[in-house]
């Protein structure tokens, strides 16, 4: 659902008549309405909460108090460390860092080393993180990124992270990590190419081949660490794979995110359709012809391979933007029925993914119902930024 239908954009434009836009909205209605559609999509596992995707506090605390999910998966290792500080528990840095100060101040304080869990995916990293920290990395928490692409014939489907795919490889990292002193807490299985693929004939294909090999993988790898570690958790999947574990008891948790949000790269999914919680507003600045206007700013285009799938779209059924200039850096011309749209009036949004738009803004303005409820600040509005 690209769209949003007009008495829903109608109450984002009632709720925000008083603020200058560019802005950015979370529409609760939907945004409650998703997180509890996650958490029925994740069948009675905990959902730990990925941070990149909402990069947010308000959000994230708001989202942990809610029955069904439990722990952030966060992305940069002073992100954790400024979340554990303020309040928030069991916090997973899901990606390796080299951020040697700040894995220190994890490696020094009690709360810290028990609350934050790291990455590791080699015995280079365990090394690094020995050479790094010293006799301090006694009792840092880690987990192990075990490889979830799949390989047909010399084709790799899927991201490229971990080099760890067989019971043996995991086990071997985490004897590594072991010896090393570090505690072995959980491992990590991210099937990218189901959570992260809006489905089509041939992505149906790779999902069902994909879902199957990573069933078997998992329980094995699983079985074989838990010979040597005593876990506590077993990560898997993200907004677009939930409903793909049924009774697979290898995972523990899952992981989502970007699902609370549904940005539009979440719209073409054949399992469920969220509801579309984040938009912004650009003013229309000018006209350049009959048919057409321009608005302020809007060119948030996403991350990851390029092309129109990561540039944002016009919220209101019949808008486009043009092909020849897409978003722009401080001009958005908008092609549709606009002409009954005045100067300062809005044009609608949504971005192709989730938290990173909002390192375009301060602030995050909470609606429901056409008032509005909150404004709170963005990760960027309370002055970080973490990559
Ligand atoms: C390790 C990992 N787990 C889970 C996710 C899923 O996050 P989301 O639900 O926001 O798509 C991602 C997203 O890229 C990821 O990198």
């Amino acid at each position: 659902m690209t769209s949003a239908p007009d008495d829903v954009i109608g109450g984002w434009d009632a709720a925000t008549a008083g603020l200058a836009p560019p802005l950015v909205v979370l529409d609760l209605d939907a945004y409650e309405a998703n997180a509890a559609d996650l958490v029925r999509r994740a069948a009675g596992r905990p959902v730990r909460v990925a941070s990149k995707s909402l990069r947010c506090r308000w959000v994230l605390e708001d989202v942990l108090a809610r029955p069904g999910f439990a722990g952030v998966m966060a992305y940069a290792a002073a992100e954790a460390v400024w979340l554990v500080t303020s309040g928030v528990r069991d916090v997973f840095v899901a990606y390796p860092s080299v951020d040697a100060e700040t894995l220190r101040a994890v490696a020094a304080d009690d709360d810290l080393r028990r609350e934050v869990t790291s990455t590791v995916d080699s015995a280079e990293h365990v090394q690094w993180l020995t050479d790094t920290l010293g006799p301090a990395a006694r009792g840092v928490g880690v987990a192990v990124d075990v490889d979830c692409s799949v390989r047909v014939g010399r084709a790799h489907l899927g991201v490229r992270r971990s080099p760890v795919r067989t019971p043996e490889d995991a086990v071997a990292v985490a004897r590594a990590a072991d010896a090393a002193g570090l505690e072995v807490r959980g491992l990590m299985f991210y099937d990218a190419q189901v959570a992260g693929l809006p489905d089509s004939p041939a992505v149906r294909l790779l999902k069902r081949r994909s879902v199957a090999e990573l069933r078997e993988r998992r329980a094995a790898v699983v079985a074989a660490v838990r010979t040597v570690a005593d876990l506590r958790f077993v990560n898997a999947g993200g907004t677009g794979s939930l409903h793909t574990f049924g009774d697979d008891t290898a995972a523990t948790e899952l992981a989502a995110g970007s699902g609370l949000y549904s940005p539009t790269l979440f719209d073409g999914y054949d399992a469920f359709s969220a509801r579309p919680a984040m938009a912004y507003a650009l003013p229309v600045v000018r006209r350049p012809a009959s048919g057409l206007v321009t608005a302020f700013s809007g060119g948030y285009v996403a991350s990851g391979q390029p092309g129109w799938s990561r540039v944002p779209s016009p919220v209101r059924r019949g808008l486009s933007l043009l092909r020849t200039e897409a978003a722009g850096e401080v001009q958005t011309p908008v092609r549709g029925d606009v002409d009954g749209l005045a100067l300062g009036d809005r044009v609608w949004m949504r971005g192709a993914k989730a938290g990173e738009l909002l390192e375009r803004f301060d602030t995050l303005h909470l609606v429901r119902g056409g008032e509005l409820v909150d404004s709170v600040p963005t990760y960027r509005g309370e002055g970080r930024t973490f990559g």
